[in-house]
């Protein structure tokens, strides 16, 4: 095999996704674990933007810069290699979250089992659903009083839009909880509540007749038995090509918090979950084992101390190999650029990287050159897509409140809004600037950064908008009425795009059917969604 298909072969770069307080931060810090890069429990813990009151934001900007050092935590797993990117679990946060799925090759979502499938999990699960994402599931906390297993998967199929097949399953569950019956290898791992241990005991039962299952777990051996019957006679049989394809979810049950459950889906994962995939571009497919280095950026982390106001822009390889100190072309700038001090992320160190690979995220200092999307390569002309803005849910219009220092809030709120923390959108109409967001917390994050990083005041005034909608026509006429209509909410995005402003979607339906030469996208690239 040539060096690149080998280092190609061995890497998996995925992220971990949930509802906040799933159990995510716990999972993450147990495959850390597994893979040696973290003694202790409690590493990863201080990364979790946790539930503080959204006016806390001094608190929110403090563990963003520990999430630094955690955005990407890479380590070794028997003998892969495995990326993991970190995705924030605050709702606020969305957004990032969405952005670094354009980043990753598959994704493990995280079920809470007693509360089954929650609001954020389903709008995740949208996203993964349009990128084609594969997804394997991981039901956790069956060491509570949970939902019936069988009911949990049709609530994942119904909600999430996917068929799912469990690959492993639980033996009872809440405080009779005892363990897992593997299906895939045909095994039972007894469970053992111990949070800084690894349960240990596997037995092999190829036959689940065999009495050693009463021996082991008693009264519910056949209840096990009869579940397993009902899996086999319902469930097709699990094949990796449909989950690769994104058609079926694989979904595992444990409990995080007490180390089980995770390794039979570890072991599974680094077998099944994809390499490094060829990714599209605007001209072509590029191929991760082509010789010509490609990457773009998929999230830009501000350094949050004032005096220092260089960035880290994290660049994901899509091809070739990428090499410290080389000259590479910024395609949207037109520009030469070299990375003297390229980071990596391994073992929660960072540390300066000589070479990287498909699949690898890599570190970039940068003095704001790089916007989300941005990509670099040998000198092709190419442009990465796939990074959508999505429709934001509050809008608010950004007041200048200090007039002699509009040029610094322009610069500020331009920078802010490249880095992704908002969506910016200009009325031309007196060069108005609508902030779109996901969250309240954004505004009280970008008018602090305003003031202190950018020494502009400014005040937001709420607009009564309910969704963003990119609009698209190859009826120029129809478009020309349309715009003058609604001239005062239709704006541009940070690409110029126009987008309607739709006040509810009540307003927005009635516009739907009175233009329907218009097509109205809730994303700014769009192939299937409408709004
Ligand atoms: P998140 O990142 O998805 O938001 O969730 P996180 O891992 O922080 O977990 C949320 C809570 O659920 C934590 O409790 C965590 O200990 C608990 N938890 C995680 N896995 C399990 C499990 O398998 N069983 C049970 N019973 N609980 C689990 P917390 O009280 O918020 O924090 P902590 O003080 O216990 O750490």
């Amino acid at each position: 095999m040539s060096k690149i298909k080998d280092e190609i072969s061995k890497r998996r770069t995925f992220a971990i996704i949930s509802h906040p307080d799933a159990g995510k931060t716990t999972l993450t810090e147990k495959f850390l674990l597994f893979g040696g890069a973290i003694q202790t429990a409690g590493a990863v813990k201080n990364n979790k933007i946790t539930k503080t009151a959204a006016s806390d934001f001094m608190e929110i900007e403090r563990q963003r810069g520990i999430s630094v050092a955690t955005s990407v935590m890479a380590f070794h797993y028997k003998d892969m290699l495995i990326n993991l990117l970190d995705t924030p679990g605050h709702r606020d946060f969305a957004e990032d979250t969405y952005r670094t799925l354009t980043a990753v090759d598959s994704v493990i979502l995280v079920i809470d089992c007693v509360k089954g499938v929650e609001a954020q999990t389903e709008r995740l699960m949208e996203v993964c659903r349009m990128r084609k994402t594969p997804v394997i599931v991981f039901v956790n906390k069956l060491d509570l009083e949970g939902q019936d297993p069988f009911d949990l998967l049709d609530e994942l199929e119904e909600k999430l839009g996917i068929q799912v097949r469990p690959l492993s399953w639980p033996i009872s569950g809440g405080s009779t909880f005892q363990g897992v019956y593997n299906l895939y290898d045909h095994n039972v791992r007894l469970f053992q509540s111990d949070k800084t241990k690894i349960a240990t005991d596997v037995v092999a039962i190829k036959d689940l007749d065999d009495s050693k299952l009463d021996d082991l777990v008693g009264e519910h051996a056949n209840q096990l038995r009869e579940d397993v019957e009902l899996i086999d006679g319902v469930y097709d049989e699990f094949k990796p090509e449909p989950y690769l394809m994104a058609d079926v979810a694989p979904v595992f049950f444990g409990s995080a918090v007490n180390n089980f459950g995770i390794q039979e889906m570890l072991d599974i994962f680094i077998q099944i979950a994809p390499d490094p995939k060829p990714v599209e571009t605007s001209t072509r497919m590029v191929n991760p084992e082509e010789e010509g280095f490609t990457g773009f950026i998929f999230k830009i982390h501000a350094n949050i101390d004032p005096r220092h106001r260089d960035r880290i822009a994290f660049l994901r390889i899509c091809s070739g190999k990428f090499q410290r100190n080389t000259f590479y072309k910024h395609t949207r700038l037109d520009k030469k650029m070299k990375f003297t001090n390229p980071a990596t992320f391994l073992a929660q160190d960072k540390s300066v990287v000589e070479e990287a690979w498909p699949g690898d995220v890599v570190g970039l200092y940068d003095t704001g050159n790089f916007k989300i999307g941005d990509t670099l390569t040998e000198g092709e002309n190419l442009q990465f897509r796939g990074i959508p803005s999505f429709s934001p849910e509050i809008f608010k219009e950004l007041v200048n409140k200090d007039p002699m220092k509009s040029k610094q809030l322009e610069k500020g709120i331009k920078q802010l809004t490249d880095e992704g923390v908002a969506q910016l959108f200009i009325r031309e109409a007196g060069n108005r600037k609508i902030v779109g967001t996901v969250g309240e917390l954004q505004f009280e994050v970008i008018q602090y950064r305003l003031e202190h990083e950018y020494g502009a005041k400014c005040e937001f005034q709420a607009k009564p908008y309910h969704k963003a909608c990119w609009i698209v026509s190859d009826d120029q006429e129809k478009m020309g009425e349309f715009r003058k209509i609604k001239a005062n909410d239709i704006v541009r995005d940070k690409d110029s795009n126009e987008v309607y402003l739709a006040p509810s979607q009540f307003l927005l339906n009635m516009e739907m059917t009175n233009f329907p030469e218009i097509t109205f996208h809730t994303t700014s690239e769009f192939k299937t969604e409408r709004a």
